[in-house]
Parts: C-alpha cells; structure tokens; sequence
C-alpha cells in the first residue's frame, strides 16, 4: 500500500530504486555531475541517511547490532519521515525548486522489509509516504547483482543470492502496486554498460521535463 492520491507526487523529487549491485550509487554521482555541468540546483541523497536513524540502520544491516525484522523496518520507516519531513528535508528542498535525487525511498522498504517480515508491516509504514515525481527502477538479475557486490570488502544481511532472489520478485509485486497507485515508474535497463545506463537516465528524466543535453 502506497500513497493513493494519484493527483499528488513531490514535484522535483526523483528516486532510483533496485537490488544491491545495481548501480544507482554509481549512476547518482554520474547524473550530480550532469545536473551541475546544466547549472541545475539539486542536491543527491540516499536512504538509509547519514542522519543518527540511518548510522543505526547501517549497524543492523551490517551485523555489528542484531534487530528483529520488524523493528529494522520501524527505523527505515522512522527514518525516511526525518528525511521528508524534517528541516531540511527532501520536501523543503523540492519546494525550493531543487531537485533532489534519492537513491532508495518507500519501494525499497516494501521489496527488502516485505522480503524479510511479510508485507503487512512494511505497507502499513509506508502508505502515507508520498509518490516522487519520478522513480527508475534498475532492473538486474540477482545472479549480476551478487557478482558485483562480492568484490565489495564486507557484505550486509540483504546482500546473499537467495534474499536478492527474494527481494527480486518481491519488486515485481510492489512495482505493480505502486504503478497501480499512479506513481510514474520507468524501468532502467541495469545489465548494460555504465554509459548506456546514465544515458537511459538521461533520456527518462528528459521525459519529465528536466533539461539536460
Ligand atoms: P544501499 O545504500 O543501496 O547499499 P550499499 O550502500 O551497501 O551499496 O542500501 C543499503 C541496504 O539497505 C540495501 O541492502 C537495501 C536496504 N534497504 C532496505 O532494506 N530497506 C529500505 O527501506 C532501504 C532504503 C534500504
């Protein structure tokens, strides 16, 4: 369950959602530097935050504190009201006129938190979340995805092939949903090339009016 009002999305407000591995922190830094090379106002942010909710968050997913399913996605969800809400936050910001550009928002809370304790829960906490204006959604096959996080020096909870599998389909459901809903999805082909993939994002965000060459 999601925002129903499919009148009302956070203008100037783009999110990137997919598995671990798929590139949206990668491809985050690649479109900063396009919205600047363009003397666009915009700012990059991400989910879990850098605030003390997403530190804590980050020691869950990391092993270092142990937490019930259920309590993780009490703070994802505490976490992301802060980053809406809160002085400062994305709805300030957009407000401003600023784009603000999220890597993660609701949709990773209903695949990943819906994968470990049930949808029930993690809709509750995220039905009142308002819709971006934009979400691309970087589609990857869990098998690409785990080959590219295992390079990475420590992994956490969510990044082992049978829970990326999991989450993979999970995705598949909520991005029905949210597309039922009226939230405007565009899929990212994620499989290929660095290049090619910011040049879909180019393209998609050209879509919705943001000027860039
Ligand atoms: P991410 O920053 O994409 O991973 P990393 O920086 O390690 O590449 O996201 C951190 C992890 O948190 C990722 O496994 C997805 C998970 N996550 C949730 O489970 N629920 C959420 O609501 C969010 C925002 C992230």
């Amino acid at each position: 369950m999601l925002s129903n009002d499919t009148d009302l999305f956070i203008k100037n407000f783009i999110v990137l959602e997919g598995l671990d591995g798929s590139g949206t922190t990668t491809q985050a830094s690649r479109i900063a530097g396009l919205f600047g090379q363009a003397g666009l106002v915009y700012e990059i942010t991400a989910e879990p935050t850098k605030r003390p909710e997403g530190v804590l968050i980050r020691k869950i997913l990391g092993g270092e504190i142990e937490s019930e399913p259920e309590t993780l996605a009490y703070l994802f969800a505490a976490d992301r009201h802060q980053h809406l809400y809160g002085h400062g936050g994305i709805l300030e910001q957009c407000a401003k006129g600023k784009i603000v550009l999220c890597d993660r928002y609701a949709l990773s809370s209903l695949a990943y938190q819906g994968m470990a304790c049930g949808n029930d829960l993690p809709a509750i906490l995220n039905a009142g979340f308002p819709a971006p204006q934009l979400t691309l959604f970087f589609r990857i096959r869990p098998e690409t995805a785990m080959r590219r996080v295992s390079s990475r020096s420590q992994l956490e909870i969510f990044e082992k092939l049978a829970a990326q599998q999991k989450i993979a389909l999970k995705y598949d459901e909520v991005l029905e949903a949210a597309r039922a809903k009226g939230w405007k999805i565009v899929e990212i082909d994620a499989e290929r090339d660095i290049q090619s993939v910011t040049d879909q994002i180019v393209a998609a965000l050209r879509g919705i009016g943001i000027p860039l060459s």
